[in-house]
């Protein structure tokens, strides 16, 4: 796997693009590249063999369809009237429907990925839509994301540059962790600012529809013309009642975010408005560690992550449980402390790793994936996460992704 790194003014850079962008254009084995929301997998949509790649390397079951991103407004142009050069088309009515523009005159390039209605004939590879009517496209906001996108001249085909089923990738070492052995290029950009996935809304329906929440946030979207009666069409938010409607956004169904590790997530004290894990919360961490001991395991290793940092020498009680660890004064943001759980009579039952990834929800959602990541190759039994209070901004977007990784039935 080739890394490359992203230094201005730095030709062997631009070198290293032009050849992922070739690479792109003559190979089927996908590319994994930086977005600014989680790492992408990306092929050229136009080509069925390249588009059939991705859902290899993933082991993506093949009725989820795939994001199409673009450089420019002219390359999505032509992905919707393919008869027709757009550019050349401006007298004409905009191929682009109208309810959009608001949209990405405001948030693209960024976060947000609407529907459109695939042109027929279709200039994707059929691979890219499943069978649907429709295609999810979105401009990216980072730089080395729109220059592979324009250099080859395509546009690409991506998913999250995770295996299926796991959290999504956020840095390239994340990629590699999942990818390795089946792709064989890897663009470093960093870790990506957003952290998690664009907001996919559907603006073809009336009123039109929120399918996932994720970067631009649905009092971003409400504020657009047109989008004022914006219903929410998944299933946890708030709005909804927990009742949504059926899955639109066919990738709502199967397993997602998972961590090897079974996930907790504590949502109660969002509702009581209180800060942290409460010692009633650390109480049920206890009696889940003291049966799994009881069940005959040898220790129990678990995970907590949660928005307060660590306090030098402050250990984690939980009833009878404590955690003595070496801890240490300024905590690193995702530095995992470790300590040792005892039980009451003082003999070690297991691990204990604890990580702190901030208050704002802007934070926490850039730093998710990055931790569940993290505390998974610890290999604990448990991962408990702290919820955070999931208003219409960016904590919509993980709480979604924390219900999906800690629901016991994924159906
Ligand atoms: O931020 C992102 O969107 C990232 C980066 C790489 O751009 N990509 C991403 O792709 O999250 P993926 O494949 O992991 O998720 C795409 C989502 C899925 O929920 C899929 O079902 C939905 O978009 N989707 C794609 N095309 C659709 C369509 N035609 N109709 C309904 N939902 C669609
Ligand atoms: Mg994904």
């Amino acid at each position: 796997v080739g890394s490359w790194e992203l230094a201005s003014e730095d030709n062997g850079s631009l070198k290293v693009l032009k050849e992922a962008a070739e690479y792109l254009r003559s190979k089927d084995t996908p590319v994994g590249f930086p977005t600014e929301t989680v790492y992408g997998l990306g092929a050229d949509a136009t080509r069925s063999a390249s588009v059939k790649g991705i859902y290899s390397a993933k082991r993506r079951p093949q009725d989820n369809p795939l994001i199409v991103h673009v450089s420019d407004l002219d390359m999505l142009r032509r992905l919707l009237a393919p008869e027709m050069n757009g550019s050349a088309n401006t007298q004409q009515t905009d191929v682009i429907p109208e309810i959009y523009k608001p949209l990405i005159s405001r948030f693209w390039p960024g976060p947000l990925t609407i529907l459109l209605p695939n042109s027929e004939p279709s200039k994707l590879a059929p691979e890219v839509t499943a069978g649907l009517k429709t295609f999810g496209a979105r401009m990216p906001s980072s730089p080395l994301a729109l220059s592979l996108i324009k250099l080859a001249n395509r546009p690409l085909a991506a998913p999250s540059a995770n295996a299926s089923t796991r959290p999504s990738a956020t840095t390239a070492s994340d990629v590699l962790e999942d990818m390795d052995g089946r792709i064989e290029l890897i663009l470093d950009g960093g870790s990506c600012q957003v952290g998690v996935e664009s907001t996919v809304v559907d603006g073809l329906c009336s009123p039109p529809v929120v399918l996932r929440p994720g970067g631009v946030t649905l009092d971003e979207i409400r504020s657009c013309q047109g989008w004022e009666d914006v219903q929410i069409a998944y299933k946890d938010h708030a709005e909804t009642n927990g009742k949504g409607e059926a899955p639109r956004a066919p990738g709502m169904k199967y397993k997602h975010y998972s961590p090897k590790a079974r996930v907790i997530l504590y949502e109660a004290f969002v509702a009581d408005g209180a800060k942290g894990i409460s010692q009633e919360d650390l109480a049920k961490i206890e009696a889940l560690a003291t049966s799994a001991h009881q069940a005959g395991q040898a220790s129990t290793n678990i995970g907590v992550i949660r928005t307060e940092k660590w306090t030098s020498g402050a250990g984690l009680r939980c009833g009878s449980l404590q955690a003595k660890g070496k801890s240490q004064d300024g905590v690193v943001e995702l530095d995992v402390q470790e300590s040792e759980l005892l039980n009451k009579e003082g003999a070690v039952v297991g691990k204990l790793f604890d990580l702190s990834i901030g208050q704002d929800a802007k934070s926490v959602a850039q730093g998710l994936f990055q931790a569940l990541r993290e505390l998974d190759r610890r290999k604990p039994d448990l991962i408990f996460v702290e919820g955070i209070p999931d208003k219409n901004d960016i904590a919509a977007a993980v709480m979604n992704r924390l219900r999906k990784a800690a629901a016991e039935i994924r159906s």
